[in-house]
């Protein structure tokens, strides 16, 4: 057996079994071997993590299969070509791969691999706080091997390459987009020659696939403080490549002295206000959009200054367009998206006075489900910096969310569906599927909406007969 002093970073009974479990394996095999990468950087920085990186000087798929064997013969999945190797055990990934130099073709993000030292395998890795590895070997397990101050960037919360910038980023694009990511995940500061080399390769990104950027975007979205990362892409000229739209948002425009605000920096606001209620990706994908039609609609109006009217159904509209391009699903999520787009300026429309329960009705029917992300979605958009308009603003919005409280408790709108169907209508007056079945199903849920009726079964019916008769249609029995 081999004597071992404890690893010196957080892990649970279980991690600590699997490390010495691998330590095993790589003194049979006579391959010396590491834990390295975002599995030791997370643990440092105390952050929950999961999924552990080895690499050996050797061959990784070997000791991948010596591993398996210990944990009840775990599946290994491999790839000959990059010498990389995976072990699924209960709910623990560990990736295998052996030590190796790199080096990349300009037109392709896949690499000429061949083996190298461990230091050779660092230098190779994209941020020095990712360089990180523990010796699980025998002579010095558990000590850390950080030949490029990966700890003291950790302590100073820097992101910096091992290389020289430009080198790490031509070898790998999307490493540009990981040094943001990592930025506004960990409130990190990406360094300045690090960012100036992001800046000058940002044309790079275009060879990355559609997949990778969109799942680094997201992971973005879904940091603390989304602008940092958002402001970061901006900055770098990253932003006008992978999602232009957002760009155009940028800027003040001045006539006869009357601005308007900025809306990229007004959306990063929204964003990072709704951020704190919720981790829901797609409500902060809603909040990063909600203003998306403003430059196609803006206008300068004598007399009034600006307005975007009708930015609320041009966003709409444009929703489908910008998650079809960035390959984002095209179902529930981008439908809750469009949505909120569409509706974003209805629940302020009823801060007025004298509002109608109809009103009221007609919003509960039309966001369903989504109205409490909707409502969040308003409060979010709040972005004065003058504090008595800001209490004004909530206080409405508070009485908005009372009176759809009291319509809904009452009338039950909320994922509601009129009392009389089109089937029922078809039996009683012996139609066919047809255009005068959806007008009468329409004129019901209209009159109901309305509160010309109340929302049962006998008015609703009553209301049906009254309107067939208006079309000259008898009930068949
Ligand atoms: N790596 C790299 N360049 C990349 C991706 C990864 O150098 N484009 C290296 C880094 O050393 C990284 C390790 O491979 O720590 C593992 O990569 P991955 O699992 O993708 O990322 P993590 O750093 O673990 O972080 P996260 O899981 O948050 O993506």
């Amino acid at each position: 057996m081999i004597s071992r002093k404890p690893i010196d970073i957080p892990c649970t009974l279980q991690e600590r079994k699997v490390l010495e479990q691998i330590a095993l394996a790589a003194h049979e095999l006579g391959t010396p071997c590491y834990l390295i990468g975002g599995f030791v950087r997370d643990k440092i920085l105390n952050r929950r993590t999961k999924d552990m990186d080895v690499v050996c000087v050797g061959d990784g798929i070997a000791l991948a299969h010596k591993v398996a064997g210990y944990f009840d013969n775990a599946k290994v999945s491999f790839f000959k070509t990059y010498g990389t190797a995976q072990v699924k055990w209960n709910d623990l990934e560990i990736e295998f791969v052996g030590a190796r130099k790199e080096s990349y073709r300009q037109e392709s993000r896949n690499p000429d691999v061949q083996p190298g030292t461990l230091k050779d395998d660092q230098l190779r890795r994209d941020f020095t706080i990712n360089a990180l590895a523990i010796s699980l070997n025998e002579e010095d397990y558990g000590s850390l091997v950080d030949p490029f101050g990966g700890i003291a960037d950790l302590e100073a919360k820097i992101i910096r390459t091992p290389l020289e910038p430009a080198q790490t980023f031509i070898d790998d694009p999307l490493r540009m987009m990981r040094a943001i990511r990592f930025a506004s995940q960990l409130q990190f500061t990406i360094s300045e020659e690090a960012f100036r080399g992001i800046k000058e390769n940002a044309e790079r990104i275009k060879i990355i696939s559609q997949e990778r950027i969109s799942d680094e975007f997201n992971k973005i979205m879904l940091s603390p403080v989304p602008s940092v990362g958002l402001d970061l892409l901006y900055k770098a000229g990253i932003m006008k490549i992978i999602l232009p739209q957002m760009v155009d948002l940028v800027g003040v425009e001045t006539v006869d002295g009357k601005g308007h605000k900025d809306n990229f920096y007004h959306t990063l606001q929204v964003v990072d206000n709704i951020a704190r209620y919720t981790k829901d990706l797609w409500l902060r994908w809603a909040a990063l959009l909600h203003d998306i039609g403003k430059p196609a609609t803006k206008r300068f109006e004598q007399g009034h200054g600006w307005t975007f009217h009708g930015h609320d159904a041009v966003g709409g509209k444009m929703v489908p367009r910008i998650f079809t391009k960035l390959k984002l699903p095209l179902h529930e999520n981008m439908r809750l998206v469009k949505k909120l787009v569409e509706l974003h300026l209805r629940p302020i429309s009823l801060t007025k006075e004298n509002i109608t329960d109809s009103a009221i009705r007609r919003l509960l029917f039309d966001a369903g489900d989504d109205i409490d992300g909707l409502m969040m979605l308003c409060e979010a958009d709040i972005t004065s910096k003058n504090k008595v308009k800001v209490k004004r603003y909530l206080e409405n919005f508070e009485l908005v969310r009372q009176r759809l409280k009291e319509v809904e408790e009452s009338d039950r709108i909320r994922n509601w569906q009129p009392p009389v169907t089109g089937e029922l209508i078809m039996e009683t007056f012996g139609l066919s599927p047809s255009r005068a079945v959806g007008d009468l199903k329409n004129a019901i849920r209209e009159a109901i909406l309305d509160g010309v009726i109340p929302n049962t079964y006998e008015a609703a019916f009553a209301f049906l007969l009254e309107k067939a008769k208006e079309m000259d249609l008898t009930p068949v029995k």
